[in-house]
């Protein structure tokens, strides 16, 4: 039997095991895809142990993408994507030849969610605003230069953290987090990566007014599935793009890795795993 696995401390919560077993059940395949709990100082040893373990690679979550970019990057450097080593943050890992292979699918997954939502959107003349400054908002300021955009702009509550990415990245603007209603005219694409708008999170604290009403309102958060970021652009017409469309496609590339099938983001996957979001979210 093919198997895989995703970890994390804590892990409980992860969705990955449904969308990863959704996929196995429609291909009929022998495999399964299970979740660990490894302890932080356990991360280690869980990865150098992997290629004699039962497993053909595995998911990383939080807190271990950058811990597990670091070993990696001690045992095979070679093994890192250059996307991986752009970010410094890995999430899927497989194995070839007995050593230790790593990407960062979630600037795939990002991008691949929000070109699906907006299939008419182009890079050439957009003008971006990605709120936050974490390894989420890295993955998603990467996944937009990386697709040709010229103008991308970082606001953060400490706008130190965002200065350093934009240096990093080679994004073009970093802004504080305050006052930014005003601002909002000069784009045409704003996306959280924060925590705001999450369940048991304060909102994000925006006025959306000043947004031009073709821009396009994207969150990372999905929990709730609309978050009142959403709901707010919603109500103003304008084009939006969800979280939950992130995590599908990010677990498309490791599925194809260890199984050997690349698997489709279908509208009944969505459906099973919005379904399981509600539940939590009344709960
Ligand atoms: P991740 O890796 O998931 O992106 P992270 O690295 O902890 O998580 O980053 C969290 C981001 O959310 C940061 O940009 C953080 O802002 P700071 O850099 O100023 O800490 C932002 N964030 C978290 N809570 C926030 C809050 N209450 N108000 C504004 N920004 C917040």
């Amino acid at each position: 039997m093919k198997k895989a696995c995703v970890i994390g401390w804590p892990i409980a919560h992860s969705r990955s095991p449904l969308i990863h077993g959704y996929w196995i059940e429609r291909h009929g395949l022998n495999a399964a895809y299970e979740k660990v709990a490894v302890r932080p100082e356990e991360l280690e040893n869980f990865l150098l142990d992997l290629p004699n373990s039962p497993y053909r690679g595995c998911n990383i979550t939080v807190p271990h993408k950058e811990k597990a970019f670091e070993i990696i990057e001690r045992v095979n450097p070679a093994g890192l994507s250059p996307l991986a080593r752009k970010l410094k943050a890995i999430n899927t890992v497989w194995i070839e030849d007995g050593r230790l292979y790593a990407d960062n699918t979630d600037v795939y997954g990002f991008m691949a969610n929000f070109r699906s939502c907006v299939p008419d959107w182009s890079p050439n003349t957009a003008r971006v605003l990605v709120i936050g400054a974490g390894g989420a908002a890295r993955a998603v300021v990467a996944g937009f230069l990386d697709a040709g955009v010229r103008s991308v702009s970082v606001a953060n509550r400490t706008v130190e953290k965002a200065e350093r990415l934009v240096e990093e990245l080679g994004a073009q603007e970093a802004l504080p987090l305050s006052d930014l209603d005003a601002a909002l005219s000069r784009f045409t694409v704003l996306v959280n990566t924060t925590v705001l708008g999450m369940k048991g999170q304060p909102p994000l604290d925006l006025s959306l007014q000043n947004l031009p009403e073709d821009a396009i309102v994207a969150d990372i958060v999905y929990v709730p599935l609309i978050t009142p970021l959403l709901a707010a652009a919603r109500a103003r017409g304008l084009r939006t793009v969800e979280g939950l469309g992130m995590l599908l496609h990010q677990a498309v590339p490791g599925f194809e890795r260890w199984f050997g099938i690349r698997p489709a983001v279908t509208e009944e996957l969505h459906a099973r795993i919005a379904a399981d979001i509600e539940k939590e979210d009344g709960a």
